[in-house]
Parts: C-alpha cells; sequence; structure tokens
C-alpha cells in the first residue's frame, strides 16, 4: 500500500484528481474499452471531484468514455432527495462534467426487489470489464462504501443495516436529526472494492486518524474494513497531515522517505 501525505485537505483533493486524470488519459479510452471509475460520495471526495470538474473545463481531460459505478446508496431515500447520493453525484461532479447518462450507474435504493438490484450491479460491473480505479472516503470506524465493522472482507453488493456511528456521523446531513437518517443502504462490498484493478482512498481530518492508523499499522481486521486493502497490490491512500495524528513517527517519516520523489 503507498501512502501519500499532503499537508492539507487542498493539496491532497489535488494529488487525487490529478492521478485520476493522469489514469484515464494513459487508458486513452473509447467507446468500446471504456475506462471504469469507482465512485464514492461523503465530504472527503468534494475536492477532488471539484479539481476534476477544474481540469475538464480546461479541457485537459474528457470523461466521453469514463464509465462510472457509484458505492453506495441509501434505502428508502427518494432519488431526488438533496441527501440521496444520486443528487449527491449530479451535483458534485456529473453535471459538470461530459460524462454520458448511459454510462453511469448508482444503486436503486427503491428497487422493488433489493437483492435483485444488487445481483445486476455486480453482473454490470463485470459486464463493463471490472472497475479499473475504485476512489473512495473512509467513515471514522474506518469503514469504506457502506461496510461496517464486522463486515465480511470477500463481501459483495448487498442490503447492509448502518451502524449508530455512521447514522450519527451523518446526521449532520439530515439536520442532526437521527430519525431523518435512513437506517439501510445499498453497497458494494469489500471484495468489490478489492476486485478493482486499483483503489484510491482519500482520508483528511483529525476525525480520520484513528481509522488511518488501523489501515497503515493495524492488522487486516473485519473491524476496521478498510484494512482489507493492505491485501490489494495496488492501493493508495491520500491523507493530509492532520489524518496522521495517530501514526507513529517512524510509520510516518518511513511514508514521507519512499513517496518524496514520486508523483
Ligand atoms: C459514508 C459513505 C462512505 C464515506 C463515509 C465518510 O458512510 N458511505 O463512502 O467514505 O461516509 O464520509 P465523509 O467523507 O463525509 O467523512
Amino acid at each position: 500500500m503507498r501512502l501519500i501525505i499532503e499537508p492539507d485537505y487542498l493539496t491532497l483533493s489535488r494529488w487525487a484528481a490529478d492521478y485520476v486524470a493522469a489514469k484515464i488519459k494513459a487508458a486513452n479510452p473509447t467507446p468500446e474499452k471504456p475506462f471504469v471509475l469507482g465512485c464514492p460520495t461523503g465530504s472527503s471526495p468534494i475536492g477532488l471531484y471539484k479539481r476534476l470538474i477544474e481540469l475538464y473545463k480546461k479541457g485537459e481531460i474528457s470523461f466521453e468514455n469514463v464509465v462510472t459505478f457509484n458505492m453506495d446508496e441509501y434505502v428508502g431515500l427518494a432519488e431526488d432527495h438533496p441527501e440521496s447520493y444520486h443528487s449527491f453525484m449530479w451535483k458534485h461532479f456529473f453535471s459538470h462534467i461530459n460524462i454520458k447518462k448511459e454510462n453511469i450507474h448508482i444503486l436503486n435504493g427503491n428497487a422493488k426487489n433489493l437483492e435483485e438490484e444488487c445481483a445486476n450491479y455486480e453482473k454490470a460491473i463485470k459486464d463493463a470489464g471490472g472497475i479499473d480505479l475504485f476512489l473512495g472516503g473512509v467513515g471514522q470506524d474506518g469503514h469504506i462504501a457502506f461496510n461496517e465493522p464486522g463486515s465480511s472482507l470477500t463481501s459483495v453488493t448487498r442490503k447492509k443495516e448502518l451502524t449508530s456511528d455512521t447514522i450519527i456521523a451523518n446526521s449532520r446531513f439530515f439536520d442532526y436529526d437521527l430519525d431523518k437518517v435512513p437506517r439501510v443502504a445499498l453497497t458494494v462490498g469489500v471484495g468489490t472494492v478489492m476486485a478493482a484493478k486499483e483503489v484510491l482512498i482519500v482520508c483528511n481530518g483529525h476525525g480520520k486518524a484513528r481509522a488511518l492508523k488501523h489501515a497503515v499499522e493495524g492488522g487486516v481486521s473485519q473491524m476496521w474494513t478498510i484494512s482489507a486493502l493492505q491485501l490489494h497490490p495496488h492501493a493508495i491512500i491520500v491523507c493530509d497531515e492532520t489524518a496522521t495524528d495517530e501514526l507513529k513517527v517512524g510509520t510516518y517519516k518511513y511514508f514521507k522517505d519512499i513517496e518524496k520523489d514520486n508523483l
């Protein structure tokens, strides 16, 4: 695993976006062989999306042949609810770039048959040739997508009950009213993320310091699902200084040293 330590949120977001842009450009995607990008929601990736939009507006990158699969969606929240992940993605990313609507995939949390919806989603990822680069954030309790503590590290797309920690954390988007936060979500599994060719996680702020410590220094554990990335051949976490608050000095220095000459 690579750990890139940037000074602050702005620089980490730029690093991540520039990495994504370079990967898309290098792949030189076509309609027959598009670039498949896994997309997260949450506050962490907003800066990264902002920078990707800037690069698109400058003509440095095109999303014409990019296919996306989002990580997760709440169950039972209307698609046009301002806090649905559908709304989030259009607001912060899709409506500002030249992606084709038919290339966007987001789980339908209002599907009649949720099991079937999840199975079809996994199939659609496979049919698209798998995910080239899965972007992600991380919860304070170390979850990726909605793979809460205790999730199987080989899980695939499925329905998941949210933990109290996540409901409390996400209540900031629902007027701090716990009763307004959906209790259930559909989410790609840890195994779905692990099957991607590359994974890039953005992690910022002191609130993520414990999660980062477990991701990098702890053992692989279902209690910190982000730690599964230790078993991925091409995983990168890009973080800011404050997210490193709980790392050992030696760990911090090691990654600073080995990454100092890299992009
Ligand atoms: C939610 C999302 C995750 C995200 C996490 C952290 O639980 N399902 O994908 O990583 O929140 O969100 P934030 O970036 O706002 O801290």
